[in-house]
């Protein structure tokens, strides 16, 4: 089978970036140091439009003054990245599904109903029309699942057919946690859980799980998108590799970004064409293909 794309895979947009006040309506903690947490979005600051973030995007979370007051914990020194789970046009409320690693997220954690914090957005590429959800394979490790599942939202709310999902984690838990949000966006048969202690879904990995589809999938999936930790990320790309030759495999990363808009050079990666410069993951990425990307070198990774 020979695929023949018309229509690219990633998108450069570059629109004008603006600033979003927003206000906590909520923010749940799911066990195991993850939160959800609901924001409900103001106009921006500068251009008074709504929010938008194509899906691949993200944003730079900051907490505001007032908020730093209420939760008393030392401050967020720079913004941190996020990329949305969900956003409601309607109701302009941005959902966040994080996990507590270091001062920025246990910050967010101590946010209450109320707090006051301010995005930036929209930041780095996107996906572009030439990925065909209907032959499409998500695969996230933990926290990374957030880009994947707004990815087949904006599908949906286009008309178009719900990619499968595969989604593993350490705890079964978190994967338990998180159904209501899934099951809004993934009809059931699209969702495949793994978890390492195998309390929810099949016990094992994700690379586990897909080995058991390998056969169907290799003949029929186009595009392949992982999110996740880096070993998780490394492991896959390693074997779609060789599973799925016909398939291009993109990966968005989420590495530690000092300024978010490309100014910084803080969030290089080292690029595959020895002629070509370091690639900046908020600027020419978060999305790649794995191709443009040396995987024997340490990619950086919170999760
Ligand atoms: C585009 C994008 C989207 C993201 N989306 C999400 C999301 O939806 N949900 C989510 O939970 N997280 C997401 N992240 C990751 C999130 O931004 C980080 O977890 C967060 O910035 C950590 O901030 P912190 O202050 O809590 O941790 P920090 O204190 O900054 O770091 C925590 C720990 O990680 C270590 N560390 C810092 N930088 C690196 C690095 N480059 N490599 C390895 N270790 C490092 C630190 O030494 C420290 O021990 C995303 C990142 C990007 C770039
Ligand atoms: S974070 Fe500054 S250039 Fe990417």
């Amino acid at each position: 089978m020979t695929i023949l794309r018309t229509a690219p895979l990633l998108s450069f947009p570059k629109p004008l970036i603006d600033d979003f006040p927003a206000t906590v309506l909520a923010n749940t903690a799911l066990g195991n140091d993850v939160y959800l947490l609901t924001l409900k979005l103001a106009q921006g600051l500068h251009q008074q439009e709504a929010f938008s973030c194509l899906a691949g995007q993200f944003f730079m979370l900051e907490l505001s003054p007032s908020s730093s007051d209420s939760v008393g914990v030392p401050s967020f020194d720079f913004r941190r990245p996020f990329s949305p789970l969900l956003f409601d046009e309607t109701t302009q409320e941005l959902l966040i599904y994080y996990k507590v690693v270091g001062d920025g997220t246990r910050r967010m954690s101590h946010l209450s109903v109320g707090n006051k914090v301010q995005i930036m957005a929209p930041l780095g590429n996107a996906l572009g029309e030439g990925v065909n959800p209907a032959k499409t394979l998500l695969v996230g490790g933990g926290v990374g699942v957030a880009p994947l599942v707004y990815w087949a939202s904006q599908q949906k709310a286009n008309g178009l057919p719900a990619p499968v999902l595969v989604w593993g984690s350490r705890f079964g838990s978190d994967l338990d946690a998180l159904r209501p949000q899934l099951a809004d966006v993934f009809p059931p048969e699209k969702v495949l859980l793994a978890s390492d202690d195998g309390t929810v879904g099949e016990k094992g990995t994700v690379i586990d799980l897909i080995k058991q589809h390998q056969t169907v999938w290799a003949e029929t999936i186009e595009t392949i998108v992982v999110c996740g930790p880096t070993p998780m990320m490394k492991a896959c790309v390693a074997y779609f590799s060789e599973a799925f030759p016909k398939a291009t495999v993109l990966v968005s990363l989420e590495n530690h970004m000092p300024c978010g808009t490309g100014a910084c050079f803080g969030c290089v990666v080292e690029n595959a064409n020895p002629d070509g410069l370091p690639l900046r993951v908020c600027y020419e990425g978060p999305v790649f293909e794995a191709s443009q990307l040396v995987w024997e070198a340490k990619q950086p990774c919170h999760h």
